[in-house]
């Protein structure tokens, strides 16, 4: 079976759920431009090896097709789990149960995971993410660069959290910090625990 070509996933929520902490403005040039444009180019890569396997004739630089792929599916993916990761800003937003336990465990303090968590995402240099990885039975705190850099192949992002400029220029300029900080009001914690598993 070949693969399955990919389509941009709607929002859980409307562009405005996210205000004031991310403006209908961003919610809507990320998704339907931004996003979009790693759905088309994840396509356009598969698409690329696909007529080569079919045998036309054509030449193919596999090494730029690879990178295509990694980058544009990653981002996809990326995007996938960070619309699902949030939701309409709440007071005092945060896990409780099972997951909270976890963070916990393994963090020493949930203020300590969080610290940890936005202390990664200010790091990041350029474009990136911060993202909460599981690994079997740990968790990791973890940057990846752009969307496919230095992350830990094998483990599942269960929060992500975008660092890219498109992400958060408009509402904030050159302000990230504050952009981490103002996040944590949107996390979806329900999903998160839902990831954990
Ligand atoms: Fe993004």
């Amino acid at each position: 079976m070949k693969q399955k070509r990919i389509e941009l996933p709607d929002l859980p929520y409307a562009y405005d759920a996210l205000e004031p902490v991310i403006s209908k403005k961003i919610m809507q040039l990320h998704h339907t431009r931004h996003h979009l444009a790693y759905v088309t180019g994840a396509n356009a890569a598969m698409d690329r090896l696909e007529k080569f396997r079919e045998g036309t004739g054509l030449e193919i630089d596999y090494k730029a097709v690879m990178r295509d792929l990694s980058f544009h599916l990653s981002g996809h993916k990326l995007h996938s789990i960070f619309w699902t990761n949030m939701k309409k800003a709440a007071k005092n937003n945060m896990p409780d149960g099972a997951l909270l336990k976890k963070l916990e465990e393994q963090f020493g303090s949930f203020e300590k995971f969080q610290a940890e968590f936005a202390g990664a995402a200010k790091a990041v240099e350029g474009s990136g993410w911060a993202a909460l990885v599981k690994d079997e039975e740990d968790l990791h705190i973890v940057e990846i660069q752009n969307h496919n850099l230095l992350g830990v192949v094998g483990t599942t992002p269960i929060l992500v959290l975008d660092v890219w400029e498109h992400a958060y220029y408009l509402d904030y300029s050159n302000d990230r910090g504050k952009y981490v900080d103002s996040w944590w009001s949107v996390v979806n914690w329900d999903d998160v625990a839902k990831r954990l598993g």
